[in-house]
């Protein structure tokens, strides 16, 4: 017997396909846009010098001598690449250094280094939960911790982004499930730019006996004055039982790593199958991964903490008064607002995000476009996102280029989503 469903079909008939071919037809479509030289405040990008504000390079030390020296001395010493697994022939001293060093500033006991950040979240999270326990996630966490679960088999109880009383309904099931419980949640939200209220979190995964994981992906390098992320910007490091990071934003490369407690990571070190069969990272990726933790952690760090941050608020601050609908800052329990590195416009509707995004590149800014299933259905961003290097007249020209794109845009399509 043979079937007739060819499994290819999905390729040939997926619901975006129509869309994709208008976009094309259109040059609308915002992804795979090639980059001619390195990622800095402005990029070389398909013939034209754009203002680069679509990165997570956010304390711009892709570009730091440092860091590129650390690089290459890697690349010299331990050649192109490991061609193999940590697990057997793929560990170097670099490594251990590194992950000596992330603990150390997470000030946990251990940590260990993956190939991405992705495999970190799915490593980490498909072992440690297993068919009996329960996970639950905020609605808005990224793609690599839904992954992870997904792996894991464990039981999925998501609620609604950064809603503590959801949260709480879902730890009381949870609790009835009968298995062992792990809150994830991303300290900074990827898309939006919102800060997770890690305290009531940490304490409602207390009060129901559930262990606390945070992704500090978009936070690392980024908040606390230690640099040390969401957990430590709020004081709670030490009810954070698992704290992840990635090597592709502040630290200016490529990897993942998971920090906790040293049993723990002893046994992901040798139980975690997105960790065990991958060959590991290129040496020139940690080597500069290694030297920008050092930046982050010398006085230096604190500087371009604080620069990149007061670059966040300049650019909130700008897109709000050209009337364009911006995320609005998180306000900590003391009154103090939290803007992140990444500073999102709301578009709600595709099309619309797509031809405002194409009216800033025309005009020389390059930002991301972020549709469902990165946001909810309906709620299309551009997001924006900032480095400690960009210079005020950069910012103050991409100002200008959004208002004249925000005409152009209106006077053709309508309003935009207007202040709130
Ligand atoms: C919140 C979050 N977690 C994890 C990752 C995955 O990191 P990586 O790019 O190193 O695979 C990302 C990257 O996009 C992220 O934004």
């Amino acid at each position: 017997m043979s079937t007739s469903i060819d499994v290819f079909a999905k390729a040939r008939e997926h619901e975006r396909l129509e869309q994709l071919r208008a976009a094309r037809e259109l040059d609308l479509v915002p992804y795979f846009r090639v980059l001619e030289g390195p990622t800095l405040p402005v990029v070389e990008m398909e013939g034209k010098r754009r203002i680069m504000l679509g990165s997570n390079n956010y304390l711009g030390l892709t570009g730091d001598e440092r860091v590129k020296q650390g690089a290459l001395d890697a690349l010299n010493r331990y050649g192109t690449g490991l061609t193999g697994s940590r697990f057997l022939n793929g560990t170097t001293d670099l490594h251990l250094e590194l992950e000596n060093e992330l603990a150390d500033w997470f000030g946990t006991e251990a940590a260990l280094v993956f190939t991405t950040g992705h495999q970190a979240n799915v490593g980490a999270l498909g072992t440690i939960l297993g068919p009996g326990d329960t996970v639950v996630v905020d609605s808005g966490d990224h793609a690599s911790i839904l992954d992870g679960c997904i792996l894991s088999r464990a039981k999925l109880r998501p609620f609604r982004h950064n809603r503590i009383d959801k949260l709480e309904q879902a730890l009381e099931k949870a609790a009835a499930d009968g298995g062992g419980i792990l809150v994830v949640v991303d300290g900074v939200f990827s898309m939006e730019g919102d800060v997770a209220p890690l305290p009531e979190i940490a304490e409602l995964s207390h009060r129901h006996g559930a262990r606390l994981m945070v992704d500090e992906a978009h936070a690392l390098g980024v908040l606390g004055a230690r640099g040390a992320g969401a957990s430590e910007l709020f004081g709670v490091e030490d009810r954070v039982d698992l704290r992840m990071a990635t090597f592709s934003k502040s630290l200016a490369s490529c990897g993942g790593v998971i920090a906790g407690p040293a049993d723990v990571i002893e046994f992901l070190r040798v139980s975690s199958r997105p960790f065990m069969f991958t060959a590991s990272a290129v040496p020139a990726a940690l080597g500069a991964a290694l030297a920008a933790v050092r930046i982050c952690r010398s006085d230096e760090g604190r500087k371009l903490f604080a620069r990149v941050l007061d670059n966040a608020r300049y650019l909130h601050r700008g897109l709000d008064e050209l009337g364009f609908q911006v995320v609005q800052p998180t306000r900590l329990a003391d009154g103090t607002e939290i803007v992140t590195t990444v500073v999102p416009v709301v578009v709600g509707d595709d099309w619309k995000a797509a031809f405002l995004w194409k009216g800033l590149y025309d005009a020389g800014v390059y930002v991301n476009v972020a549709l469902h299933p990165a946001v909810p259905p309906g709620g299309a961003l551009l997001r924006t996102s900032v480095m400690a290097t960009h210079d005020r007249d950069t910012l103050d020209r991409a100002l200008e280029i959004f208002a004249q794109a925000k005409r152009t845009f209106e006077s053709e399509h309508g309003p935009l989503p207007g202040r709130r």
